[in-house]
Parts: structure tokens; sequence; C-alpha cells
């Protein structure tokens, strides 16, 4: 690798040993090395690409990038770079999918799946949102004065169970408990989603065999089969139905797909196919989704100025807060947006987004002097695209400390703007989650004023001290904020 700067170590950051071990050099970099670090590490080596070696659990090369020209030429050259497979085949545990598959299976389901993401989807997941928030003010919140809440993923989590729920397998979920349990069934559809969603990680790390050790493993087990039940029964009513409704929600839509053949007579897409994306558009979206609205509404709370020029914003729009915001008012909503991006921008749900070189090729990075270097890369090398790296270049973003929404307003570099990846493998749910949050925002917004709860234990700390508390997180699924504690006091 040309001895290009970067890590040389024992044990890789990507193994078992190297999420255990503490940092200690030449042997291991430590735990969430990326999030730790940020842009610090290509600061200190000199280049926004650092040429990483370590031996165990094998001899590997790996690439980490922060160089928006190269994480550009890696995310589009999909031949070249493709996705490590073997690294989600966990999430395989769900039949096959669009998140785990490469190549020609790939193209396959994302040919299927990217319909289904339409206009009348996104209409869809705005005026659901829309429900859930008006229901969570009268039925939650009994349209109280202020609400306090420990941890802001306590309403954010369920927000976002129950936008897929509806918009993505087309089942009405609410915050009155849904308690009915249909025969032939041990849990409501709305506990298993809730189960699935948040049991995914044991799911994935307990092997079937241990899975009826304890109460808790069971359950989750469970879950999973109620919920593929319950996806099942669905095909087959739609499928008997003699109504034939316009629905526009994921299921649907990808049910429709499922009932075109291909030109050697086979469904598109086969039934267990269609589940397995179903599962994974849950996964890939329930939690990215809620954790990016509890850091959102984490900042505002930190930064009322924001907070203000948001409301502002709102107000001017929207000036009768008792109408309810429409999905074709969207766009104007432009500060809502950049609250948003702003957000993603320091708090990038995925950290690591994984490549890997299908050739030996090189791979050119830049500096902030204006110097730029072909980092060799041989073929089978690990490339990861750094998004806090990218996201705190301060050759591409001033101050990357700051939160400053203003920044996405005009011209801003959208190639050093990751979150969502880029290039044909970039999220497929991008404008999904986008209308589900400004809906959100402005709903809640709108209604009240969000401030960090008061709390005896903290009445001292200094601005900074209580940033570092409230913002502080960990990559776990994705980067999981450890508690945002707010109050929401309604406006006059
Ligand atoms: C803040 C919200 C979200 C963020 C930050 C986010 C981020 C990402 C990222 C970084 C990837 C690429 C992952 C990789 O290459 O391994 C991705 C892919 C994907 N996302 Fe999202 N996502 C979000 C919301 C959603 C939602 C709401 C859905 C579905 C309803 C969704 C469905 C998917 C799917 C299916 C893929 C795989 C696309 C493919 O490989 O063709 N995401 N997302």
């Amino acid at each position: 690798m040309g001895n290009h700067p970067g890590s040389r170590q024992l044990v890789s950051n990507a193994s078992v040993l190297g999420q255990i071990l503490p940092r200690i050099r030449g042997i291991s970099g430590g735990r969430h090395a990326i999030w730790r670090e940020k842009h610090t590490i290509f600061q200190e080596a000199g280049w926004d690409g650092l040429a990483n070696v370590s031996i165990i659990p094998r001899l590997r090369t790996q690439i980490w990038l922060s160089d928006a020209a190269a994480i550009k030429e890696v995310t589009m050259s999909r031949a070249r770079f493709p996705k490590p497979v073997h690294q989600y085949r966990v999430l395989l545990l769900f039949g096959g999918n669009i998140v785990a598959s490469e190549g020609d299976e790939w193209k396959r389901y994302r040919k299927v799946a990217a319909p289904a993401f339409s206009e009348k989807n996104n209409k869809l997941v705005w005026d659901e949102t829309v429900k859930i928030m008006v229901d969570m003010f009268h039925t939650l919140w009994n349209d109280a004065p202020e609400v306090t809440v420990d941890h802001c993923i306590e309403i954010t989590l369920p927000i976002a169970l129950f936008v897929i729920g509806v918009a993505g397998f087309g089942r009405k979920v609410s915050w009155k408990d849904d308690t009915v349990v249909p025969p032939g069934y041990t849990m409501s559809f709305k506990e298993a989603l809730h189960v699935v969603s948040t049991g995914t990680i044991v799911k994935a790390i307990v092997p079937n065999w241990a899975m009826g050790l304890t109460k808790h493993f069971r359950h989750v087990r469970d879950a999973f089969k109620e919920l593929d039940n319950y996806m099942f029964d669905m095909i087959r009513a739609r499928r008997e139905s003699e109504k034939k409704e316009e629905r526009y929600d994921l299921f649907s839509q990808l049910l429709d797909a499922s009932q075109v053949e291909t030109e050697d007579g086979m469904p598109q897409i086969t039934d267990r196919e269609l589940v397995g994306n179903i599962f994974i558009f849950l996964l890939a979206g329930h939690e990215t989704t809620a954790h990016t609205l509890c850091f959102t509404f984490a900042m505002l709370a930190l930064y009322p100025e924001e907070q203000d020029k948001l409301y502002k914003e709102i107000k001017s729009l929207m000036p009768d807060p008792t109408r309810l915001p429409t999905y074709d008012e969207m766009n104007s909503f432009q500060y809502s947006m950049a609250v948003f991006y702003e957000t993603l921008r320091m708090f990038p749900p995925v950290n690591g987004i994984p490549k890997q070189s299908a050739e030996d090729t090189s791979i050119v990075v830049g500096n902030g002097s204006g110097d730029s270097v072909a980092i060799p890369c041989p073929k089978g090398t690990y490339i990861t695209i750094d998004t806090p790296g990218l996201h705190y270049n301060p050759r591409y973003w001033s101050d990357p400390h700051s939160f400053k929404p203003e920044r996405f307003l005009g011209d801003w570099p959208r190639d050093a703007f990751v979150p969502f990846s880029a290039g044909p493998r970039a999220c497929i749910g991008r404008r999904f989650f986008e209308t589900e949050g400004i809906a959100i925002l402005i709903m809640l917004i709108s209604r009240y004023k969000v401030t960090v709860k008061e709390e005896p234990q903290f009445a001292n700390e200094t601005f900074e001290e209580r940033k570092a508390r409230v913002l502080a997180a960990k990559p776990v699924l994705t980067l999981s904020p450890t508690r945002v504690p707010l109050t929401f006091t309604k406006r006059e």
C-alpha cells in the first residue's frame, strides 16, 4: 500500500477482538474509533485517506476515506467496489433481501423495490405521520401543557414504528393499546412488530439452538415467527379478496410486483423474498429514523435560537396552527430540512459504510494543502467510507463541530454529505425518512417548545457539560443516543 500513513496494528478494528480491546498502540484501535476520532486521525496523518494494516484474524488491508472525491468514485463504481456481502450475513435470517445482496440478485430486488417508494407512498407516509402525531398529542399526552420524557427515544421509536407499520406493512398501529390477538396467534401485530424491531440483535447473534434458553430469547423467537405468519396471512388475504383496492404501502406494492411474471414465467419476486424485504425495510428504517429524530430534538433543545428560526419558518408557512400541513407543502419547509441535514451531518446513524476492492487498483485522496496521492489498493482490501470523518472534514465544512443548519440553505458540498450513502447502493428509503421527519418536526414544533429537562443533580453544569451529557452517543447497530431527557411545553 505504498507505506501510506495509517495504522499498523495486530488486531483488526473490524474483528470481535478488536471491538473488545481498548486502544493500545500497535495492538488495537479501541472501540468506536470512527465515531470517537471523527476527522482527527486524518488530520494527524495529513491525508483524507488512511491505509490500515492488521494481521489478526488474518492479514488485512483496509482503506478509510474522508475525501469526498474518492468516496464518490467508490460509491459510483459498484462493480469495482462492491459491498462485502459476507459482513451482512446476519441479515439473511429474514430471507434474501436488498440490503444483504450484490450483483444480479441485488439488481432484481432493487428493480422490484424502487417503484414501491413512490410519490403515492410518500404521500401516505405524510398523511399517516400527521395522524399519528395528532393521536400522540391527544391520546398519549392528553393535550397537557407540559410533557417530560426521560429519554426522547421513548416517543421517537414508537412514532417510527407506527409509520413503518402503516406505510410499510399496510397495518395501522397506534398509541392506544391494540391488544387484539387473532385466533391462531399469541401476540398482537403491534407487539410482534415491536419485539422484532427491538430484538433483531438477539436473533442475529444468538444461535437458533439457544433461542429457547431464556424467557426474553423465546419471546423474540416467537415474535419473529408471529410476524412472519402475519405477513403470509396478509399475502393470502389480499390474493383472495374480491375487492382490489388501491393501496400504496410498500407491502402492497411489492405484492403487486410479485404477481408480475418474468420472461421465463417465474414471479419477479417470491413470497419468501417479499417478506424478507419488508422485514429489512423495518430494520433499515426504524432505528435510523428514530435516532435521527432524537438527536434533532436534542439539538433544538440545546440551541434555542435555532429552534426559534425553525418555529418562525413553520409559523410563516402555516400561520394557523390548527390547520394540518399537507404533503404538497413539504418542499417549502427548507429550514426544517436544513435542521435534519445538519443533524445527519453531525450524527450520521451509519458511521462506516463498507465496500471491498474487486481488483488491484488505487484510490486518489487529497488533503487540506491541496496535494493528492494515489493509495495502492490490492484486490480484497476493505474500504470504509468514514461518514463522521467526511462530515467533520474542515476542507468541506467550516467550523464542523458547530450546529449551523443555515449551511444547508443555498449552495453546499453535496459530495461531502453521505448519511444515506451515495451512488446506486444509496438508501432507497431517504425520501420516506425525509417525509416522515418533516411532518413530525412541523407537527411538534408548531405546538410545543422543546427544552432540556431540568434535573437538580445537573443544576450547576456548564453549557459544554450539558451538551456532552445530552449528546452522548455510541455506535451500536446504528449511532445511538445514550439519554436525551426533554421537556415539551405548549406554545401559547
Ligand atoms: C435517517 C434515516 C436513514 C438513514 C440515515 C439511512 C441510511 C442508509 C445507508 C447509509 C444505507 C447504505 C447502507 C450500506 O451500504 O450498507 C442505506 C441503505 C438502505 N436503506 Fe436507509 N437510511 C434511513 C432510512 C431508511 C428508511 C426509512 C428505509 C425504508 C423504509 C430505508 C431502507 C434502506 C434500504 C432498503 C437500503 C438498501 C438499499 C440498497 O442496497 O439498494 N432506509 N440506508
